[in-house]
């Protein structure tokens, strides 16, 4: 039985998935841990580290009950019956493998930690997005450190939430997933962490399998849900060719039970920590083992990605009459997606960086994202300065009624819901003429906008079947 688990790691991943586990298992205590002070003084207080839907109710529920947050990682280690590994798994920007393969340093210093802190037998539970055949580079750093009458077992338990999302998921997924070794004791280690989950996920939902499938179904898994956004979007750039419409055609597509309609959403380009990472992960592994029309496969994917963030960057450029030096343009939403704070890879850099290139002055807001996070993410590209002057040509405003004033343009780049209910003639009214409104979400009302006055551009729909649309409609 386990009684006590440790995590390392107080991410978006470690901290929401450790307070759901203390919240549906009152009978074991959960000790979260991290290398970073202010990220533990976050978690203990009442403005948590990540913002996530739900996750404050449940953290005020089990903290100080059986849940506790801590930098001390090793008396959590020596305490515990089974550590998860929640720290993260970037992708190398340096050395053999740069820009693709993952950079697994913080993962193997929480294996050495383990072994030489450890006293007694540990479950060790592998939560981050690894490549495949890590749980075996821990059981070897493991092994070759252990201790008399100390034993580890390995196992691979990927986590599947999505960020926004990450309570619900947690609460009610799709399945679980746990690799181990097949042998007694890995088996043996399997069945007690699948007594945890079962407090509140039905049997049949926990998946048992080998590590290194475990291992591989993590990545496949956001490797196939990164492809169907490129492959949308990539039929999105013909739409916008032709006239036909994407919203149309995904919806066409979508009702083919087959095919389904999730992850059919056209976009300026997905973003987030894991689908880059993972399908650049599965591109180096296919290369690792020489096979290369595999890496050739699933590196278009990316491409397609970075071909979707540029196109539309540029098509704002053009619309603007080829040229944005020195206008203002304001920027709504910078975090990947709706509903989270966190903005790694999102698409709003790159299309902000573009126009920062371009000469633009941007007013950016987001309603999660700090001020600072929105400055370094614009200002370091993997750790070189710009070119361009960030404290000159950014703002960052506080509501996105006074970013829009005095701009030519509002790029939205987050679909965040309250963007779905501004008053529109209210911003338009403070803009420069003519006013253009560029949709990285296809989420506004093309017909409302335009009948307010805006220049209306999005994606997936050709701009003058729009406009005849409309003259047809009047
Ligand atoms: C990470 C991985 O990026 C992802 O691939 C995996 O699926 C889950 O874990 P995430 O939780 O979003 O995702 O990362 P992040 O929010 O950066 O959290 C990692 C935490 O680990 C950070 O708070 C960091 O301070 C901490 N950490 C890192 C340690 O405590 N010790 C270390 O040695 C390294
Ligand atoms: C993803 C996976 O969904 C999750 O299962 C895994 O564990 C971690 O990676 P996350 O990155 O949090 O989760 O977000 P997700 O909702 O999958 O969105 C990723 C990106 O794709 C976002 O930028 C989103 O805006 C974009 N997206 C998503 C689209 O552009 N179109 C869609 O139809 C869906």
């Amino acid at each position: 039985m386990v009684l006590k688990i440790c995590c390392i790691g107080a991410g978006y991943v470690g901290g929401p998935t450790c307070s759901v586990i203390a919240l549906k298992c009152p009978d074991i205590k959960v000790v979260v841990t991290d290398k970073s002070e202010s990220r533990i003084q976050a978690w203990n207080s009442d403005r948590l580290p990540v913002y996530e839907p739900g996750l404050d109710e449940v953290v005020k529920q089990c903290r100080g009950r059986n849940l506790f947050f801590t930098t001390d990682v090793d008396t959590a280690i020596k305490e515990a019956d089974l550590i998860f590994i929640s720290v993260n798994t970037p992708t190398k920007t340096f050395g053999f493998g740069k820009g693709r393969a993952a950079d697994l340093r913080y993962i193997e210093a929480a294996g050495r930690r383990i072994a030489e802190v450890a006293k007694s037998s540990k479950i060790v539970v592998e939560k981050s997005t690894v490549p495949v055949r890590a749980a075996e580079s821990i059981n070897n750093i493991l092994k070759a450190n252990t201790k008399p009458g100390v034993s580890f077992q390995v196992l691979s338990n990927p986590e599947f939430l999505a960020e926004g999302s990450a309570i619900n998921d947690l609460l009610h997924p799709d399945r679980i997933l746990i690799g181990g070794e097949q042998t007694e004791e890995g088996r043996e280690a399997v069945q007690k962490l699948c007594c945890i989950y079962k407090h509140w996920i039905p049997e049949e939902k926990i998946l048992t399998m080998n590590t290194w499938s475990s291992e591989l179904t993590k990545l496949a898994a956001n490797a196939f849900l990164a492809q169907r956004i490129s492959a949308i979007n990539s039929i999105s750039a013909i739409c916008e060719a032709t006239g036909a419409d994407i919203t149309e055609v995904a919806h066409g597509i979508g009702t083919d039970s087959r095919i389904g309609p999730k992850f059919l959403t056209a976009s300026v380009g997905f973003g987030g920590s894991c689908f880059q990472k993972d399908v650049l992960n599965i591109v180096y592994l296919s290369e690792c083992l020489n096979l290369p029309a595999v890496a050739a496969f699933w590196h278009q994917v990316i491409e397609m990605n970075n071909f979707q963030r540029t196109r539309f960057a540029r098509r704002i450029t053009e619309k603007l009459f080829n040229t944005v030096a020195g206008k203002n343009i304001a920027v709504f939403g910078f975090a990947f997606k709706k509903d989270t704070g966190d903005t790694r890879e999102s698409p709003a850099i790159y299309i902000c960086k573009h126009l920062l290139e371009e000469g633009a002055n941007l007013h950016v807001y987001d309603p999660k994202v700090p001020e600072q996070q929105i400055r370094i993410d614009l200002t370091y590209s993997e750790g070189i300065e710009d070119c361009f002057k960030v404290d000159q040509q950014v703002t960052v405003c506080t509501d996105p009624y006074s970013a829009a004033v005095n701009t030519h343009a509002i790029v939205l780049c987050t679909e965040w819901d309250e963007f779905l209910g501004l008053d529109y003639k209210k911003i338009y009214d403070s803009m420069f003429k003519p006013a253009f409104l560029f949709d990285g979400r296809k989420m506004l009302s093309i017909e409302n906008l335009q009948k307010i006055g805006f220049h209306v551009e999005t994606i997936g729909v050709k701009t003058s079947r729009i406009q005849n649309r409309n003259v047809a409609d009047a």
